[in-house]
């Protein structure tokens, strides 16, 4: 809302002079000027006013009348005079404050230092916005709550009932995988090869939807998992997962570099399942290469925050599906070439996400991939 001035000034350019240094002062004004005493008093007759201005005379009026117009029609508007040569006439009572026209720079601050702490008009009406914001405010927190609620009920719902599924799911495969395993015993001599191969691929298949349940299992139970939250160092965790992939796959090549000294507040059990599943496609996917190249370390980004990444100089993927790959079973590879189940991401973006953070992927094909997350800072 706008500060409503009458400005009593017969000279056009002290008019513009006045309204600039308002303007300039930072005083958003809406300001009318009147010539005469005539329009003056008509002025005041019609309209509301938060402060008056009046030169210290104008042809045929002078401040005294002026002055004491605005106290019959408008008492308590703040009255200033603003003289080329303030004379003590200029500071009688019931003026508010004198200006000089030379020094009219301080005119901003004068209105400011005299306007009655609720100013009716302005502040009222800034009084009222705000109320009404407030009110909308809690309005929306209100909704946001009730909606928050409905889903944290919903997602609870939706997570038992996944869990009820994939439990439930293991039962029947047992029996699948139990009777092919008679069959192929009891019967082997009666079967030819064929009928082996698929007693077999059917056991191979069983297998791997059990490591699915597993790993949908697993990610359910890390949803639900309260967080134990301590320093953790990640460089560390790297360190000892690296040794571990290192003694599973003697043959390989991998330069590893590993930074030091990472520390953040996490749960430690989780941000070392993360870093394992990251770590372990980093390994993973370049394992066609002869000498691979894989790397932990953290970076500050343009915001201060900082990020922590594993990088590889394996297969890659196609960036357009950079965000995909983050929802359980998004696979990119063949299962011949890169086995796996496409939950590991799902899981490391759930902890990612429990622990307050962010993570996303850069690739592109036969690149090399870069999987970067932030966890919130240490206090
Ligand atoms: N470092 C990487 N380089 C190239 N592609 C990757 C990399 N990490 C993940 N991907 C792609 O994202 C897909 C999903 O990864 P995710 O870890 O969820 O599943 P996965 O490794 O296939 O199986 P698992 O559940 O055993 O981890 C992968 O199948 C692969 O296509
Ligand atoms: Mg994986």
């Amino acid at each position: 809302m706008k500060l409503r001035v009458l400005h009593l000034e017969d000279n056009v350019a002290d008019v513009e002079l006045v309204r600039s240094m308002l303007a300039q002062g930072g005083l958003d004004c809406d300001v009318l000027a009147v010539n005469s005493g005539a329009a003056y008093l008509a002025a005041l007759q019609q309209a509301q006013f938060d402060v008056i201005l009046s030169d210290s005379n104008v042809p045929g009026y002078d401040r005294g009348a002026a002055l004491s117009a605005a106290h019959e029609r408008r008492p308590g508007v703040p009255f200033i005079v603003v003289s080329a040569n303030p004379e003590r006439a200029d500071r009688a009572e019931g003026v508010a404050a004198c200006v000089a026209k030379t020094e009219l720079q301080r005119l901003a601050q004068t209105i400011r230092r005299v306007l009655p702490d609720a100013t009716p008009g302005q502040f009222d009406a800034a009084a009222a916005h705000v109320r009404d914001l407030e009110r909308r405010l809690a309005q929306r927190t209100a909704e946001l709550d009730r909606r928050t609620r409905e889903l944290e009920v919903l997602n609870r719902e939706l997570e038992t009932f996944s869990y009820a599924v994939a439990h439930d799911l293991r039962s029947p495969l047992i029996s699948i995988d139990g009777f092919s395993q008679v069959l192929l015993e009891s019967s082997a001599a009666k079967l030819d090869e064929t009928d082996r191969g698929h007693l077999e691929r059917i056991s191979l298949g069983v297998r791997h939807m059990h490591r699915l349940i597993n790993d949908l299992l697993n990610l359910s139970t890390i949803v639900r998992a309260p967080l134990h939250t301590t320093v953790v160092d990640l460089g560390e965790l790297a360190q000892e997962i690296v040794q571990e992939l290192r003694a599973g796959a003697a043959e390989r090549r991998v330069e590893c570099v590993i930074a030091e000294g990472i520390k953040v507040q996490g749960d430690a059990g989780l941000l070392r399942l993360a870093l394992a599943s990251l770590l372990s496609n980093a390994w993973k996917f370049t394992g066609s290469r002869e000498q691979a190249h894989i790397t932990f370390g953290a970076r500050t980004d343009g915001k201060g925050r900082d990020v922590y990444y594993v990088r590889d100089d394996g297969a890659g993927f196609d960036p357009q599906y950079a965000g995909k790959l983050f929802g359980p079973f998004q696979r990119l590879h063949p299962q011949t070439q890169f086995p796996g189940t496409g939950i590991g991401l799902a899981t490391v973006q759930r902890i990612i996400h429990r622990h307050g953070g962010e993570i996303w992927a850069e690739s592109s094909v036969d690149r090399g991939a870069s999987f970067y997350f932030t966890l919130p800072p240490t206090p």
